[in-house]
């Protein structure tokens, strides 16, 4: 059974290895994001594995995005990460600007230092009313990728006069990366894969990026103007965990083409696919466009936390997604490409030639 916020439908269907390209369900008619429980799951009950399994397809087959609860992370966890996404963010700007986005896309990015400037959903982009922290694991600096200086391997920066804050930042990560881990087999099963099919793709511990978000009131200029937050977009990685703090912001598209504020649901976060699993899955599921605008009348706060595999991994399109009658859409790319292409295209700090802009 899949919950849904404020209902329940019978959406789950069993775990098929097969193709099940052509039952989408009547899409177009959903107007709620499923919810669903990991905990049996990450107990291992019996049955829980293929029961999850069974709910994340049908979600991200026709929806794109559901909600987790049972992840097993500390409410005092969240709450710490928040603190801190608020502290740094309370700092004056000339302190935050000291650790500028650098050239691996960790550090500072100030309000409107990024726009969906080549996303196809967005005609007419104008900068984000956002400001950003965005940290990864530290660097292995036995890493050969690293010791080549190879690109997006620089390091984390950090603020200098934040006690605890470091220390909060990869705490979170790593605990968040355990759950992003124990979470694979839920996709491989959903696609009729080997349980351990997506390891490999992550063994060097994936590119995994916290992003802790600052969005001010939208003036009513930006309303009139169309100045989002975050303008309409799909993300670039296999899937996004987000805390969405206690401030409803978030619109996501729904298969109708309609926008659904989501819901704030207590002891859950967000979960959505991103167009490295869409190519992957031959577009089988669904990379759905969200986008933020806080009108709450007060300042919001998320927690983003982006899942992807390692630069190294070839996102090729996998077995159970193609067929005589539906081959691969898509040829193989390595996924340091797809990213590459992804920051040079929207963010300001890695345009050549354009004016940074803060
Ligand atoms: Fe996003």
């Amino acid at each position: 059974m899949v919950q849904t916020h404020g209902s329940s439908q019978t959406g789950a269907q069993a775990v098929s290895a097969e193709l099940a390209l052509g039952d989408r369900a009547a899409s177009g008619s959903l107007t709620e994001i499923p919810i669903l429980d990991l905990g049996d799951f990450l107990a291992g009950k019996p049955g829980a594995h293929d029961a999850t399994a069974a709910q994340l397809r049908w979600a991200l087959e026709n929806i794109g995005f559901f909600y987790v609860r049972g992840h097993g992370i500390a409410e005092s966890m969240i709450e710490r990460i928040f603190a801190e996404t608020r502290r740094f963010h309370g700092q004056p700007d000339d302190e935050k600007m000291k650790i500028h986005l650098n050239s691996s896309n960790r550090g500072y990015m100030p309000l409107r230092g990024h726009a969906q400037r080549h996303s196809a959903l967005n005609k007419n982009p104008k900068p984000n009313e956002n400001e950003s922290f965005f940290a990864k694991r530290e660097q292995d600096p036995n890493d050969p990728a690293v010791k080549a200086g190879k690109p997006f391997r620089g390091p984390n920066q950090w603020p200098d006069d934040l006690p605890g804050f470091r220390e909060t930042v990869l705490d979170y990560h790593g605990t968040m990366s355990e759950l992003a881990y124990r979470m694979l087999p839920l996709y491989a099963r959903s696609l009729g894969l080997a349980d351990d099919h997506f390891k490999p793709a992550f063994g060097k511990g994936g590119e995994i990026t916290v992003r802790m978000i600052h969005y001010p009131q939208a003036t009513e200029e930006h309303v009139r103007e169309n100045v989002f937050g975050t303008a309409a977009h799909t993300d670039r990685n296999l899937f996004t965990i987000l805390a969405p703090g206690d401030t409803p912001g978030l619109q996501i598209m729904m298969p109708g083409g309609q926008w659904l504020e989501a819901p704030l649901v207590p002891g859950t976060f967000v979960v959505n696919a991103g167009d490295t699993l869409r190519r992957w899955t031959n577009d089988r599921y669904l990379s759905t466009p969200h986008r933020v605008l806080n009108v709450s009348g007060r300042d919001r706060y998320s927690v983003a936390f982006f899942v992807a595999t390692d630069f190294e991994a070839m996102i090729e399109c996998l077995p159970t997604c193609q067929s005589a009658e539906r081959p691969a859409l898509y040829p193989p790319v390595l996924y340091e490409t797809m990213f590459t292409e992804f920051v040079s295209a929207n963010y300001a700090n890695q345009q050549a030639g354009h004016a940074k802009i803060a």
